[in-house]
């Protein structure tokens, strides 16, 4: 057999680390996992009703307007507007999108040459850098605090002439932190100086906790002219499988944008766009209803991984549904999280694919526990640690 040699853009990205813990996991069965981020429900009846209904619609099978239906785009946009503050009669565009990491592609496609510099606070979300360097262009990698809160210090020294936007996520993933308004406010600042783009991922937004509180840097005063804002159903509505998200994104950008969407997507998926226009008439109430017993579980996840101390440290993690754990000792943590699944049947996600090269780190990934299965899976974790590092 002939095979074609040659290196490609994507020898150097990481292999998708949810299907190689996917993979370790599916030959230990029986084991509990923490490590993808889904969370526990479905989507709203009211969305796989009308879903069913328009399976006998014609339409339903063509191709149709490349930016989206226009009965979700007007929802998304009063959504926009009530829940983001995000005005998008003054100059912002949406973009529906086959979810958010279609919509993140999109955004470092439309204002990136081969060769520009984006910036990624660490740990970040795997597929942003996967993304920056499948498009050619470099993830700078910026540390946060020791609760993983941004450094605005450090991303400013890390910008130079070939930096195009900042990238922040929050609530985060992998790390649960949730930044406060003064901190968003001061990349939005840093990047209006000096002319880059604010890539704003709020796929967790209504994920919350106690005090923590979200805030969409478009709504700032003059912002949205240089802010992309993301966001998803795929954890508000439990619609990970339809594969719905969206962008909020400068009108200069329209051209760009509308050039990647017709290249690979054509048009979002127009049964899910139906299904979804359904869920965003139910609202964020069915993500409150939901979020009220993931909030007893992120207590009983906090208490229990903080029983690991000295050994991990646990840092805040008030939204999202992750905590990002330290291990306090010299250990590989691919090797830590294979042995976790082998010898312990629990999975959570090694540091390494957030980019922390130093260190052994941990995501715990909590979305999809139940109460009846909460404490089996943190005392697997929990006990396995101990065991594997011998405390
Ligand atoms: C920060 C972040 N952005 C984007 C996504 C992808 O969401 P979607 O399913 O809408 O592509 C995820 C999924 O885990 C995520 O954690």
């Amino acid at each position: 057999m002939h095979t074609v040699k040659g290196r490609t853009r994507m020898d150097a990205v990481q292999p998708p680390i949810v299907a190689v813990i996917g993979d370790l996991i599916r030959q230990v069965p029986g084991t509990i996992s923490l490590g993808q981020g889904v969370v526990h429900y479905g989507p709203p009846p009211a969305a796989l009703n009308v879903a069913r209904e328009a399976i006998a619609n014609p339409d339903t099978h063509a191709y149709q307007d490349g930016a989206g239906m226009r009965a979700l785009v007007g929802a998304i946009e009063d959504k926009l507007q009530r829940d983001n503050g995000i005005e998008v009669a003054r100059g912002t565009r949406v973009m529906i999108t086959a979810g958010a990491n279609m919509a993140f592609v999109h955004a470092v496609l439309a204002i990136t040459e081969v060769g520009d510099e984006v910036i990624l606070p660490v740990p970040f979300y795997f597929n942003h850098e996967m993304a920056v360097q499948m498009a050619g262009c470099t993830a700078v990698r910026v540390p946060t605090d020791d609760r993983y809160q941004l450094d605005v210090e450090a991303m400013r020294a890390a910008v130079t002439p070939r930096t195009r936007a900042i990238v922040t996520v929050t609530p985060n993933n992998p790390t649960g932190a949730v930044y406060p308004e003064a901190s968003l406010c001061a990349v939005s600042r840093l990047c209006r100086e000096h002319g880059l783009y604010h890539i704003s991922d709020e796929v967790y937004e209504y994920f919350t906790y106690g005090k923590a509180r979200h805030v969409s840097p478009a709504g700032f005063e003059g912002a949205s002219s240089y802010t992309i804002s993301l966001f998803s159903l795929s954890k508000a509505y439990g619609f990970a499988g339809w594969r719905i998200g969206y962008m909020a994104y400068p009108e200069a950008l329209a051209d760009a944008i509308a050039k990647v969407q017709d290249t690979v997507l054509v048009c979002p998926p127009v049964l899910s766009q139906i299904a979804a226009v359904a869920a965003m008439e139910v609202g964020p109430a069915y993500t409150r209803r939901h979020l009220k017993p993931l909030a007893e579980i992120h207590d009983i996840v906090a208490r229990e991984l903080r029983a690991l101390e000295p050994l991990c440290t646990v840092p805040p993690a008030d939204g999202a549904f992750y905590c990002f754990l330290r291990v306090n000792a010299d250990a590989d943590a691919m090797e830590i999280a294979e042995r976790l699944i082998r010898e312990h049947r629990v999975a959570v996600i090694p540091g390494t694919a957030f980019g922390v090269a130093d260190g052994c780190y941990f995501r715990v990934a909590y979305g999809a526990l139940q109460k009846d299965t909460v404490a089996e899976g943190i005392g697997r974790l929990v006990g396995g640690l101990r065991a594997l590092l011998g405390r």
